[in-house]
């Protein structure tokens, strides 16, 4: 059905908005009973690695489109740490109109940077991180005319609201947690934003905590201050000065939620635990926040059988350079019986 009809009530859209729909949203709530019997928790992973272009970058996306093209609008611009590009290509594509995307250069998973490609936006590779390309991005749309389709496009956050509703809907009530990995901070503003929603609609009576994971490496929100050169193998949390910051520190503190720091070697344990106990392939970053469940639950700071919901927000298939670093090589074998049968029989 795609997110502008199935919330079409809850989103600005008029008659004269156009129909944009790549089906994205109403992905699966994922329930993971063997991570939450480690954990102690009943834990679920949104998988918003099942949205068309594999993030969840395009419940917004559709809507800064639409409104794009509704406002007369001829071209989009976005930075990028991947996903956002992949996603404004995807839907400049099925509109026929251009899309330059401008990413921080030898910084982007090899998927997203093929998606961006093969969906035919021009790519421009920044020698710079993240945080310069975006300035970059604003300063070329407002000399342009070209639609931003960052999250700085209030439209983009408007869209991720319905991430929220969708929880709501399926669980018939909020989470005790929502749990959410942290890089230019819009996604968490949006989930927030969409909980207390619902909430004066009275279609839920009590809000989440807010608990927003960062990389060590790229951890402005945990350490109060700007990260001037942020690092970490979760790429698409690369960001040292997120710009919905404000937003992001307002809906940790009115939920009474925190902001975490997990290192990388946290996050590709998280991810390979998610994937070989839960049976879900998410990509580095989406793994922030199992990690620092992990974490917290060493710390005795998880408390015992909460409800969680934690946003897997891409596909595990995105980065297969930093899967393949992580894990064995293949089992090779002569085309013989003998030689199958001494495999199986280990
Ligand atoms: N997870 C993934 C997979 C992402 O791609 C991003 C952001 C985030 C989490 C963080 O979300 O920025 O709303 O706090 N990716 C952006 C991009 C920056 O360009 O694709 P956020």
């Amino acid at each position: 059905m795609g997110v502008l009809r199935h919330y079409r009530e809850l989103l600005p859209i008029t008659d004269k908005t156009p129909d944009v729909n790549l089906e994205e949203g109403m992905t699966p709530l994922i329930p993971l009973p063997r991570v939450s019997k480690r954990l102690g928790i009943n834990l679920y992973g949104k998988f918003e690695g099942c949205n068309p272009s594999g993030s969840f970058k395009d419940r917004g996306m559709v809507l800064a489109v639409a409104k794009a093209l509704e406002d007369g609008k001829r071209a989009v611009i976005c930075a990028s740490t991947g996903n956002t590009s992949a996603s404004a290509a995807a839907y400049a594509a099925s509109q026929g109109i251009p899309c330059f995307v401008l990413l921080p250069a030898g910084k982007v998973a090899l998927g997203k940077l093929a998606q961006a490609l093969m969906y035919g936006a021009k790519v421009i590779a920044v020698k710079g991180n993240f945080d310069r390309a975006l300035e970059l991005a604003r300063e070329g749309a407002e000399k342009t005319g070209c639609a931003m389709v960052n999250s700085v496009n209030p439209y983009r956050l408007i869209g991720q609201r319905s991430g929220a509703w969708e929880i709501c809907d399926v669980l018939g009530k909020a989470p005790d947690w929502h749990a959410i990995p942290v890089g230019n901070a819009g996604n968490i503003s949006a989930y927030w934003a969409g909980y207390n929603e619902y909430k004066k609609l009275g279609k839920i009576d009590r809000l989440p905590r807010m608990m927003g994971f960062q990389a060590d490496g790229a951890a402005p929100l945990v350490y109060n201050k700007p990260c001037p050169n942020p690092e970490t193998v979760a790429t698409a949390i690369r960001i040292g000065n997120p710009v919905s910051a404000h937003l992001a520190r307002a809906a940790v503190s009115e939920s009474g939620g925190e902001f975490n720091a997990v290192t990388d070697a946290q996050i590709l344990e998280a991810q390979r635990v998610l994937a070989a106990e839960g049976g879900v392939f998410a990509e580095p970053a989406s793994c922030a926040p199992l990690a620092g469940l992990m974490k917290l639950k060493t710390e005795g700071r998880l408390p015992e059988g909460i409800t969680v919901t934690m946003i897997l927000t891409g596909n595990g298939l995105k980065d297969p350079d930093t899967a393949m670093s992580q894990v064995g090589k293949p089992i090779e074998i002569n085309d013989t019986l003998d030689d199958l049968m001494r495999v199986l029989g280990e």
